[in-house]
Parts: C-alpha cells; structure tokens; sequence
C-alpha cells in the first residue's frame, strides 16, 4: 500500500486494486506537484467544504465517475453538482466494495454551504489509516487507540500548521492519545500563515519514541 502526500491535505491511497484520494486541492495549491488531470480515483473522500479541502473533487469525479464520500450536508451540496456522492454522518461508519470508513469528529468551522468538518479512518488492505482533516486537538482521539478501532491506527495523517488547525505541539500530544504506529504531518508550508516547517514536530514525536514520524514532502510517498 502506498500513501502519496499532494499537499496541504491531499493524500492518494493506493493498494493496487484501489485508488482513493483525500481532499484533493490540486488547483490552486502552491505545493502540490501534480495536475488535476493526473489523478485517477475510485473514490474521493472530503473532510469539509473549504476550498482547500473540496478542491478538484467535482471535476475530478466527473472525469472519472469517482463517487465522493463526505458528509450529509456536503453530500446534499455536492450532488447539486451532478456527481455521484455517498454521505455518511460523525460518528458513522459505512461499508464500501474496498473497505470500511469511519467518519470521525473534527472540531473546525462549517463548509461554506453545509456539511460539518470530518476525519476519517479507512480500512484499506488490513491497514487502518486515520486522516484527521482540518481539527483542534480534542481528548475523544483518545478512542481511536484500541477503544472504537481495535487494534489501533497504523498511520495517521495530523494536521500541524498552527492558526487554522492544531500547531505542532498540540499534534504531538494527539500522537501520544491515537498512538499510530506512523504518523503523517500535514496542513503544514502551504500558505505564509501556516508553519513552514515539520521538522520541530518530527522531533517531538521522535523524542516520545510512540510513533514513527514520516515527513512526506509533496510529491513523495509512504509505502506500508
Ligand atoms: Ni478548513
Ligand atoms: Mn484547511
């Protein structure tokens, strides 16, 4: 299996059979390293409706026939737009022909037209892989470490960039709480507010000697 960093958010999963894609900002995102065009999902999964969140996933699925997971109210937003979409709710899980997703809590802001800000764990291959989205640290991650998905995350993608999000010492407390076996930062050098550099929250987990720090820079991959 195979897990490529876009960009600020955006992660292709691939296990050779399946390819999904996470909060495709390709447009527009000063990072990423590939065009829109490039990507070729089954499925598109959306955190929330911010720009740098939803970003290619209509055009993206209208290209490819990709089916967009993501919330009920964003669902409702999005089918307007003629794609296909598959909603769930917090809290909620749903069976797929790939696997298994649960959407997770994720203390944020409100898309712009509807939809509560998520995470998601998606069971891929025998490996469960937590995508935060754009969140503050919030004590129920605890539940992730063995309580509602036993046994535990194998790599967790956490936001660090500070301002919008979680900055990266409240992440290093969230690795300490999910205890991923590796961990992904992201939402990071994107954009002049954010912090420009992982490097601080690497040590920190390294130091902590709980989880493994993969530091992805746009364009390279983690292969589990
Ligand atoms: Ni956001
Ligand atoms: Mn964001």
């Amino acid at each position: 299996m195979r897990i490529r960093y876009l960009g600020h958010a955006a992660f292709e999963i691939t296990d050779g059979r399946w390819n999904l894609l996470i909060d495709p900002f390709i447009t527009g995102n000063p990072v990423c390293p590939v065009k829109a065009e490039e990507l070729n999902p089954n499925y598109i999964l959306v955190t929330h409706l911010h720009d740098d969140h939803v970003g290619d996933a209509v055009a993206i699925a209208k290209r490819t026939g990709a089916t967009i997971i993501t919330s009920a109210d964003a669902a409702y937003t999005l089918a307007d737009q003629g794609v296909q979409v598959a909603d769930m709710a917090l809290g909620g899980k749903r069976r797929f022909d790939f696997g298994l997703v649960r959407m997770t809590l994720a203390y944020h802001g409100f898309g712009p037209t509807g939809g509560h800000a998520c995470g998601f764990v998606i069971h891929l291959g025998g490996k469960r892989i937590y995508h935060a989205g754009d969140t503050a640290l919030f004590s129920d991650m605890k539940l992730l470490n063995g309580v509602i998905e036993a046994p535990g995350i194998d790599v967790a993608m956490l936001p660090i960039g500070d301002h919008y999000t979680m900055g990266p010492e409240d992440a290093a407390v969230a690795v300490e709480w999910i205890r991923p076996r590796a961990v992904i930062p992201m939402h990071w050098g994107t954009f002049p507010v954010l912090v420009q550099d992982p490097s601080d929250f690497a040590a920190r987990v390294r130091e902590s000697r709980l989880a493994e720090p993969v530091v992805l820079r746009p364009g390279e991959s983690y292969t589990l």
